[in-house]
């Protein structure tokens, strides 16, 4: 209809995608056949069984544990270029102009492949597509919080070649959230602000609340907050957050899915927009949350019917918000 070619033809960003998210189930069967893997059944058994299985996710810790097993199968640097390019090819036809990516260093070295593989694989994938597809992209890794603090500064530190030749451009963190409030990972964050990471973010009040977010962007010093939804249950704090610029980015269909949120129309959106947070939409993880970035957008508009000029606005933060020069910002609005 007319709202989904409005949506789909305005020029986007995304700034919060897992790529090891975006293995879709067809794929995953077919890396692990390459690899004559054999895939535990009692989780991997059909592809629609597999889908099933994703519309039922009990909360974010459930996800992760589909999450973290999936990527079993990505090896060789073929794997992680074809998983990089799969993603821009997809969102290609939904007007998406520019993508900050994150990955998981330590999911991957952790069961023996070597980091060059990992970036280099991504970075053929992410090239080729946006030789094909014009859509920008950039790299930022994320520690996870499962692991030690020990085990991300090591991952901080493995990466500085990365962040030297402007390959790798941020550090965020992700994985498990409950019982790993954001103070216990200070010391990374000033790790990587001494190896020279451009950008700090961090996924923060996704399940955790709204204190989690303060300590996120004033104990921390990180102004970009993945998710940070919660930030919404304290009035004062959005107060607060607005005058500093503290970008958000929200994922509306993962916090269904993971039980966040019961529907989009719970999503704090309305009101972030009326504090004046500027926020992006994302689609996190689109092979296990039932879409990509338009698909958000359009799950949003169907909630709130925000009118073009919102729409507009939406997107052009989403622009604003985006860790590229300013040049490449002029040329997507
Ligand atoms: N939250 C935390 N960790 C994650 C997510 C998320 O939404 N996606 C992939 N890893
Ligand atoms: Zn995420």
């Amino acid at each position: 209809d007319s709202a989904t070619s409005f949506l789909r033809a305005l020029p986007k960003c995304e700034q919060h995608i897992h790529i090891e998210g975006s293995l879709e189930p067809q794929m995953l069967f077919e890396l692990a056949d390459k690899h004559g893997m054999k895939l535990d059944e009692r989780m991997y058994s059909t592809i629609p069984a597999l889908e099933e299985r994703y519309r039922n996710f009990a909360n974010l810790d459930d996800f992760l544990a589909y999450f973290n097993k999936a990527m079993d199968v990505l090896i060789d640097e073929e794997d992680f270029a074809a998983l990089a390019y799969a993603y821009m090819k997809r969102v290609s036809g939904d007007g998406l102009v520019h993508a900050e990516v994150f990955f998981d260093p330590q999911a991957h070295t952790g069961r023996g492949i070597a980091l060059d593989v990992v970036v280099k694989g991504l970075k053929k994938g992410l090239a080729q597509g946006e030789g094909d597809f014009g859509i920008t992209t950039e790299l930022i890794m994320c520690f996870v919080k499962h692991l030690s603090v020990e085990s991300a500064q090591q991952a901080v530190l493995e990466m500085q070649p990365w962040v030297a030749s402007g390959d790798v451009i941020g550090l965020g963190a992700d994985s498990s959230e409950k019982d790993n409030p954001p103070s216990t990972f200070a010391s990374v964050y000033e790790t990587a602000r001494e190896v020279g990471f451009p950008r700090l973010t961090m996924h923060s009040g996704e399940e955790g609340p709204a204190s989690w977010v303060r300590q996120t962007v004033f104990d921390l010093g990180i102004n970009r907050v993945d998710h940070g939804v919660h930030a919404a249950d304290d009035d004062k704090l959005l107060d607060e957050l607005a005058p500093r610029g503290t970008f958000f980015t929200l994922c509306p269909l993962s916090n269904v899915r993971l039980r966040v949120h019961k529907s989009v129309s719970e999503s704090p959106i309305p009101k972030l927009l009326a504090k004046g947070i500027k926020f992006s939409l994302n689609s996190d993880d689109p092979a296990y949350f039932g879409g990509y970035v338009l698909d958000n957008y359009l799950a949003v508009h169907d909630a709130f019917q925000f009118d073009k000029a919102t729409w507009r606005q939406i997107a052009q933060n989403g622009i604003d918000g985006s860790w590229c020069s300013d040049e490449r910002k002029a040329a997507m609005s």
